[in-house]
């Protein structure tokens, strides 16, 4: 029989420490706040436990738009005016059914919803329950867990979590992970075989996170992105060494947040970090061609004998 931990883990790389943690939280009832920059799991690793602990996930994104009566539900003003405020004609918010049904409320990006909306959500952490006028009492049921996530480097329209909150919840941190777990990754959600594409994908990826413009580099998914439109390309032979390099600028310069001070574009920047690892780690990706290597082994890929991840940052 497979344990439970073997269940996620076929679906999620690694982090055993970190579901270990967040599924014993769950199951005491503490709430939590996941930190990591976009792109490390956090998502991945909420959904397989709430999976794996068959419990309702119910996901929101927090941003200045929401209101308490997002969250928590609403009457129908039709209905009302028709009929009365009767509780059948309350449509229930997300923070309402997590309750009722003992699920996890997922609130991503938290610190970008209004503080009068996080107030709410103290009550029901506290206390387990939550008055709402005309509706009544909602008593939280089961494993109710309010789950909060954000990122570390967003600094610009949020606001700071209020010390009542932060009382609250445990803190866990997600960083990202390392090489070889996101070759894994990489591997797993591209389907791709091409280990010499993945790792170009992924030293390149895990380079933007070091470069001194660089305020906030990509994350894993613009080397899943970038193994993805390389493998198409070769399906449709259009693999060749600039359109490889174009698809680095697409997979990466959206991804990436330059720093105040950089004048480049985010093009430029990444087109520095396709040369540098070609010149200073002689690592590339280069279709090279039938003539050179014959029919039967089309692609090939450059890489001194001396790569390098101690500059890498995990
Ligand atoms: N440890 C992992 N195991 C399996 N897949 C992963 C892992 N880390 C990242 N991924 C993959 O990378 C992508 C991003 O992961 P995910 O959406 O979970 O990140 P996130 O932290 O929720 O990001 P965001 O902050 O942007 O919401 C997904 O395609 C996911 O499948
Ligand atoms: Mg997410």
């Amino acid at each position: 029989m497979t344990s439970p931990l073997e269940t996620i883990s076929a679906v999620v790389v690694g982090r055993e420490k970190e579901i270990a943690a967040i599924v014993a939280a769950v199951n005491c009832g503490r709430h939590i706040l996941i930190e990591g920059p976009p792109g490390t799991s956090k998502s991945t690793v909420l959904r397989t436990i709430a999976k794996y602990l068959d419990i309702p996930l119910f996901i929101v994104e927090g941003n200045m738009d929401l209101t308490p009566a997002k969250l928590a539900g609403h009457f129908n003003p039709g209905k009302v005016m028709q009929d009365s405020y009767d509780p059948k004609h309350f449509e229930k918010g997300p923070l309402t059914m997590a309750m009722e049904q003992g699920g996890i409320l997922y609130i991503e990006e938290f610190n970008r919803m209004p503080a009068d909306v996080a107030n709410i959500l103290i009550t029901p952490m506290e206390e387990r329950e939550l008055n709402i006028p005309r509706y009544g009492k909602v008593v939280a049921q089961g494993k109710f867990t309010v789950v909060a996530s954000q990122n570390p480097y967003d600094d610009v329209g949020t606001v700071r979590i209020s010390r009542a909150f932060m009382d609250r919840i445990c803190r866990i941190t997600l960083d990202y992970q390392s090489e070889a777990e996101e070759l894994e990754i990489v591997s797993r959600r591209t389907g791709s075989t091409d280990e010499k594409l993945m790792l170009w994908a992924v030293k390149l990826a895990r380079r933007t996170r070091e470069h001194e413009e660089i305020k906030m580099g990509a994350s894993v998914r613009a080397a899943i992105d970038l193994v993805a439109l390389g493998e198409s390309m070769k399906k449709n032979g259009l693999l060749t060494a600039e359109n490889v390099e174009q698809a680095a600028l697409m997979a990466l310069s959206s991804k990436v947040w330059l720093t105040e001070m950089s004048n480049k574009t985010p093009e430029q920047v990444v087109s520095s970090l396709v040369k540098e690892i070609k010149e200073k780690e002689n690592l590339s990706y280069v279709p090279v061609t039938d003539a050179e290597v014959g029919a039967e082994e089309k692609k090939t890929f450059h890489q001194g004998p001396e790569i390098s991840s101690n500059n890498l940052r995990r």
